[in-house]
């Protein structure tokens, strides 16, 4: 289940990000726009119910949001993701996995997790800016799901064809949304071309 969000804006703020010589600030506006952009897209099914309201000029029967939207960050990178979403949805609440790939052995170790209660009813997004291996992503649905979440979305900025395979494998109800698919993976388990090492450029710790 598988989308990749195809927009010009997406797609030039993609090839700004994915430039090497972008810097830390722009680096992290790049990310958060992009986000919001794709959160217009993967909103399209959220519940609406309807509502009977007064317009300045007479009574009006129409429709609002219903339902609890959960955005879950997978630290660190999956926080540049959050504000860009929040920004269309205001009330939505936020909880947090902390995951790191083991750079040697490329497999993810959980060190955080504080969710929010009720996910049976919720729609969660999983926010990650990059799907390499996949390993922290299917890690991070797997302890949502046994926090009871039935509803999830992926949402990454950049995927490798072996990650979309994986989350396929291991949640295929799952659906996931990409900004773009790349290549494939190095030899060190990044995405190529890529756009490097997310957390490291969003955060400035290289
Ligand atoms: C990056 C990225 C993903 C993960 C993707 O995080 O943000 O979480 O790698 O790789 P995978 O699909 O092969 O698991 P990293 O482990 O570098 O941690 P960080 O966000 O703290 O930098
Ligand atoms: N994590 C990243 O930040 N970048 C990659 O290319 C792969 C994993």
């Amino acid at each position: 289940m598988l989308t990749v969000l195809k927009h010009p804006l997406i797609t030039h703020k993609l090839t700004q990000i994915r430039r090497k010589e972008t810097g830390t600030k722009d680096f992290r506006e790049g990310i958060g726009e992009i986000a919001g952009l794709m959160a217009y897209e993967i909103t399209r099914d959220l519940p609406v119910k309807k509502t009977d309201i007064n317009t300045p000029i007479c009574q009006f029967s129409t429709y609002e949001l219903y339902g609890d939207v959960v955005l879950i960050p997978v630290l660190r990178a999956g926080l540049g993701m959050v504000e860009g979403i929040t920004n269309l949805i205001p009330d939505a609440k936020v909880g947090h996995i902390g995951m790191f790939r083991d750079h040697e052995t490329l497999k993810p170790m959980t060190y955080f997790s504080k969710l929010p209660e009720n996910l049976e009813d919720s729609i969660v997004m999983v926010l990650d800016p990059m799907l390499a291996t996949g390993g922290s992503a299917s890690a991070a649905i797997q302890v949502i799901k046994e926090s009871g979440a039935k509803k999830i979305k992926l949402v990454c900025i950049v995927g490798a064809p072996e990650g979309v395979k994986r989350i396929e494998k291991d949640h295929p109800e799952v659906q996931v949304y990409l900004a773009a698919l790349d290549e494939k993976l190095n030899e060190t388990g990044y995405i190529v071309p890529g756009l490097g090492d997310a957390g490291d450029r969003l955060f400035g710790t290289k």
